[in-house]
């Protein structure tokens, strides 16, 4: 019963995709689920426990839930997966979309999957009714910084630390679980005209550094080419007022140095959790994201604030 109603509710939605490589299609059945199931083990390797089973997304699906498979050539290789949440506001509790996973095969990364599975997302979540949909994700992650903030138009302004405690698999074990919270206004002209494929403002590092936004915290390179974070970070402070707009640097390829540096991943986690949380508790949000893919290539959050009356 809750499938048949579950399938008429979306029926009437075409998810969009200007692509002919790939199909997206909303998953609704235990067949399709086993899937998503092997897909994560293949995005995520190493540890079963976290792996969501097929009974849970089912029961997701059928109760207001949205689970997007990417496909190619019949094979699914990309998916997203959330559920309808509730968040507590000071007018009292809301309903948002809390989406849980995202995910695309190594091999068709970097192609426009993610945000195409994203956007297939934003249309079913609107189509619900709701606004506000919430994730979370490793603010040192460059290409999820990127595809977050500056291809979806999320913007963050909440730190959390440890919010999966000890994760077990491949990707994440041995490092504190810190995530950014990000919020993606789905109804916003930020997010609608990015969903539209409407041209957007992308500035480069040398206009924010020409307009006197500093970089707080320029890394230092060792000699073997590492990235290290500075000893100490500039203060967000100009003649004793807030500056408008700062830039917070983070390498531009965490991943290899998690996987092959542990104690400079866990320095980057402890340098940057006390710089964002700093700058969280006095104003500033997260509006942008600078990647810049020179030698070497770096990246840079850009953080603004409301500084009338500060
Ligand atoms: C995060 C993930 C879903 C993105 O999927 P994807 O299909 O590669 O996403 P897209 O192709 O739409 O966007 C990736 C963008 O990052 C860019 N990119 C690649 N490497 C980058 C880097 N080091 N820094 C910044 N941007 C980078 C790509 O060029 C692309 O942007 P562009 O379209 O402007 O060129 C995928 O990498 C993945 O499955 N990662 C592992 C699991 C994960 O982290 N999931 C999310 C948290 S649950």
């Amino acid at each position: 019963m809750s499938h048949h109603l579950c399938e008429s509710e979306l029926s009437g939605i075409e998810l969009t995709s200007e692509s002919q490589r790939w199909e997206l299609r909303v998953l609704q059945t235990p067949e399709e689920m086993r899937t998503v199931e092997e897909l994560q083990r293949q995005v995520w390797p190493g540890s079963e426990t976290d792996v969501v089973p097929t009974h849970l997304l089912l029961t997701a699906a059928h109760n207001g839930g949205v689970v997007v498979g990417a496909f190619v050539e019949g094979q699914l290789v990309g998916f997203v997966f959330g559920f309808p949440g509730l968040e507590f506001t000071p007018d009292g509790p809301r309903p948002k979309h809390c989406s849980h996973m995202l995910g695309v095969l190594p091999e068709y990364r970097d192609q426009g999957l993610g945000f195409a599975l994203k956007r297939a997302q934003w249309q079913i979540v609107r189509h619900q009714g709701l606004e506000h949909v919430t994730w979370t994700y490793d603010p040192l992650l460059s290409r999820n910084a990127h595809l977050n903030i500056t291809k979806l138009g999320a913007v963050c302004n909440t730190y959390l630390r440890e919010v999966y405690g000890q994760m077990r698999d491949g990707l994440n074990v041995g490092l504190p679980s810190d995530r950014f919270q990000v919020d993606w206004w789905i109804n916003s002209r930020r997010v609608v005209d990015r969903m539209e494929g409407k041209p957007y403002p992308r500035l480069p590092l040398s206009h924010y550094l020409k307009s006197g936004a500093p970089v707080l915290n320029p890394v230092e390179w060792d000699d073997e080419g590492w990235p290290h974070p500075p000893a100490s970070s500039q203060a967000a402070m100009e003649d004793g007022h807030p500056l408008p707009t700062v830039l917070v640097e983070i390498p531009a390829d965490f991943l290899t140095i998690k996987a092959t540096q542990p104690d400079l991943a866990l320095a980057w986690r402890f340098h940057t959790r006390a710089l964002f949380e700093e700058l969280f508790a006095n104003g500033y949000v997260v509006t942008e994201f600078i990647h810049e893919s020179g030698r070497p290539p770096r990246s840079f959050y850009v953080l603004t604030r409301d500084t009338r009356g500060a």
